[in-house]
């Protein structure tokens, strides 16, 4: 395959969109992004990248980073999150509080927000500094030193996130954090704001493409671990447009606010798109668009 005249291709399917969502304005910081800006990467299993548009351009990972914190809490902390956060979908929006008090403080998922706090929380348990686990992540499967934290993206979350510190209050009064609400926040926070391309973000997923090796050939995760997490990614990793994602890109992925979705195509390599303009579930446009065209024209899907 001609894996760069597939991404061409991909990345003029989205142009089209482009101007049909809307980019997200909660965290003040994020809607001064330009919305006509687009990417697309690919990094293949043997860590080749290829690339289209501002695929190497910085944008704001957001929840991209759920999937990097569930891959640490898991290997550093084994099964035991498990008791603590679940793996159905939710059908509500990312940000929702509805489920939580029927199910005692128990998040549906690890990829909404409530359930990112609860890992966020494990993680900061096991590691000292969950914001900093993460980056440093990044750092080393990117191969980018320069990876990190916006702290105005950090700020602005911070300054109107009443409806995070609910979700963190609420599982707090459920006994299901081990740490104080403000510093699991703080440390959601920093992996949310952290700054990556569409080509950092693509190496750094290669290691679900792997079945859990790293980039350097060591493991992260059991091969085990590695399906169970890209099967709760495609059944919870777009929210209530799960099945809708299934059904045009067919393939395990997380989206991010800041226009990102990153996506895994086990044994062949991870895909990163980015669009900031967003659909009313929160997931790109322009990235679910190239996404779906380059799995259509090449048969990248897990179907
Ligand atoms: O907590 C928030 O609302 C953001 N830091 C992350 C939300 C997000 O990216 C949802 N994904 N589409």
């Amino acid at each position: 395959m001609n894996y760069q005249l597939e991404l061409q291709r991909a990345a003029e399917a989205a142009l089209p969109v482009l101007g049909t969502g809307r980019v997200a304005d909660y965290i003040p910081a994020l809607a001064e992004v330009d919305p006509a800006s687009f990417g697309l990467a690919l990094a293949t299993v043997d860590g080749a990248v290829y690339g289209a548009g501002d695929w190497e351009q910085p944008f704001s990972v957001q929840s991209i980073s759920k999937l990097f914190t569930l891959a640490l809490a898991l290997a550093t902390g084994g099964e035991s999150v498990w008791h603590r956060v679940g793996r159905e979908p939710s059908g509500t929006p990312f940000n929702s509080l509805v489920q939580l008090e029927s199910e005692n403080g128990i998040p549906r998922n690890p990829f909404l927000n409530s359930g990112a706090i609860v890992v966020t929380d494990r993680l900061l348990t096991l590691t000292g500094d969950a914001g900093r686990t993460v980056r440093d992540f990044l750092r080393a499967e990117s191969g980018n030193p320069l990876l990190d934290t916006d702290p105005a993206v950090a700020a602005s979350e911070a300054a109107h996130g009443h409806r995070n510190a609910a979700l963190a209050h609420f599982i707090a009064s459920y006994g299901n954090l081990e740490n104080p609400v403000e510093d699991v926040l703080s440390n959601y926070y920093a992996h949310c704001a952290l700054t990556a391309s569409c080509r950092d973000l693509a190496l750094s997923g290669l290691f679900l493409a792997r079945h859990g090796l790293l980039a350097d050939g060591s493991r992260l995760l059991s091969r085990s671990d590695a399906k169970r997490i890209n099967a709760v990614l495609l059944t919870c990793g777009t929210y209530d447009a799960a099945g809708e994602f299934a059904y045009r890109v067919g393939l395990p992925g997380k989206s991010g606010v800041g226009g990102g979705i990153l996506t895994i195509v086990p044994g062949r390599g991870a895909l990163c798109a980015w669009g900031p303009a967003l659909d009313r579930a929160g997931n790109s446009v322009g990235a679910v668009a190239a996404l779906d065209a380059f799995t259509t024209a090449t048969g990248w899907s897990i179907f």
